[in-house]
């Protein structure tokens, strides 16, 4: 199958092809998702075959308006309306309760919940309008690799096997939304993102929790996805902290001779490697948005044995970045002898 690049001109010719059951990747403020009619089990059935995907990790329902979510759900919690009016449009996808057989365990994995969101991207939001019916959308990524972020990252993974992407350039944020669990009484967040717990606490004022895996390496963790070893490059990665980047640096050259940098420029200026991947700037909005780009780039170029990646804060965005970034390095921290 020959896998079309759209534009936003082209969206009633993307909208039917959903329509008529096809796959078409579409673009976030967060990722590039792999978007198919939510109503329609066969086609989502060829989601998780085209992805590589474990069929009990269940997908999100993307929707254009919170509107859309009442077909699926009557019993919400009661800051809902509050978290919705402040962070919709935008990076957190919600988990509720859903009607019995409101939607199809392909797509839930047979939960008796499902997470919603409506993504902060007009002409997605427009294109699930013209599909007249809301989307899944895992990242657009081959299982393993790391999220997609541009147009040109799906293409590379999903080539041949999906009818056409939409293309809106490189996504803002660079990881995927926060989930928060509004199913139980308290708000739990089972995956960290841009819309932080110190956001969510500061409009809520109430406590969020965080999944218990979240705090502790050892304990499972309760959004299904956030098991499965995600964003990994066949390249090792090990996370450096600031204080450690002379000897990491050091250390690398001598045990794998070829290192490749991932940092903001404040580091990178510092060294002589084999390869760079810098973030815009030393931000750590930079980082976020340079991370799976920066990981896809110096793992395919295939010019370097090892890469050192800088280490931030684990609060705010930091928590989200530091997520996915110690994924990538299965844990792995440069430490000084
Ligand atoms: O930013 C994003 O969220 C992107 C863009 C494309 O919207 N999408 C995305 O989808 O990251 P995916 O399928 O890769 O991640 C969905 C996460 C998984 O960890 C999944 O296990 C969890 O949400 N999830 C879905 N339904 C759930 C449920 N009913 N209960 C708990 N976790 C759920
Ligand atoms: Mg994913």
């Amino acid at each position: 199958m020959e896998t079309k690049i759209f534009q936003a001109e082209q969206l009633d010719y993307a909208a039917k092809l959903l329509r008529d059951g096809e796959l078409v990747a579409f673009p976030t403020e967060t990722v590039y998702g792999l978007g198919a009619d939510a109503l329609l089990p066969e086609s989502v059935k060829r989601v998780f075959q085209v992805k590589g995907r474990p069929s009990d990790n269940p997908l999100i329902v993307h929707v254009a308006d919170f509107e859309m979510t009442k077909v699926f759900v009557d019993n919400y919690h009661p800051l809902t309306e509050k978290i919705i009016q402040h962070f919709w449009p935008g990076p957190l996808t919600l988990i509720f309760p859903i009607k019995k057989n409101s939607l199809s365990p392909v797509v839930t994995g047979g939960l008796s919940t499902a997470a919603f969101r409506m993504p902060d991207n007009k002409i997605t939001i427009e294109l699930i309008r013209k599909t007249a019916a809301p989307l899944v959308g895992p990242s657009a990524n081959t299982s393993g690799k790391p999220s997609p972020t541009t147009a040109a990252h799906v293409y590379h993974d999903l080539k041949g096997k999906i009818a056409g992407i939409l293309d809106d350039g490189a996504t803002q944020i660079g990881v995927e939304s926060t989930v928060l669990d509004l199913s139980g009484d308290e708000p739990v967040i089972l995956r960290p993102g841009a819309v932080t717990k110190e956001k969510l606490e500061e409009v809520l004022q109430v406590e969020v929790f965080l999944d218990k895996h979240l705090v502790k390496e050892s304990e499972s963790p309760k959004a299904p996805g956030m098991k499965y070893k995600h964003y990994a490059p066949d390249t090792p990665v090990v996370m450096v902290r600031d204080e450690d980047w002379d000897q990491a640096v050091e250390w690398a050259e001598q045990k794998y001779k070829r290192v490749a940098l991932l940092a903001g420029p404040s580091i990178t200026e510092k060294y002589q490697a084999a390869d760079y991947y810098i973030f815009a700037d030393d931000s750590i909005e930079s980082a976020t948005r340079g991370l799976y780009s920066g990981l896809r780039s110096l793992d395919e170029a295939g010019r370097s044995d090892v890469i050192l990646a800088q280490v931030f804060r684990e609060n705010e965005l930091g928590a989200a970045y530091m997520n996915r970034l110690k994924k990538a390095a299965a844990q792995k921290y440069f430490k000084k002898n």
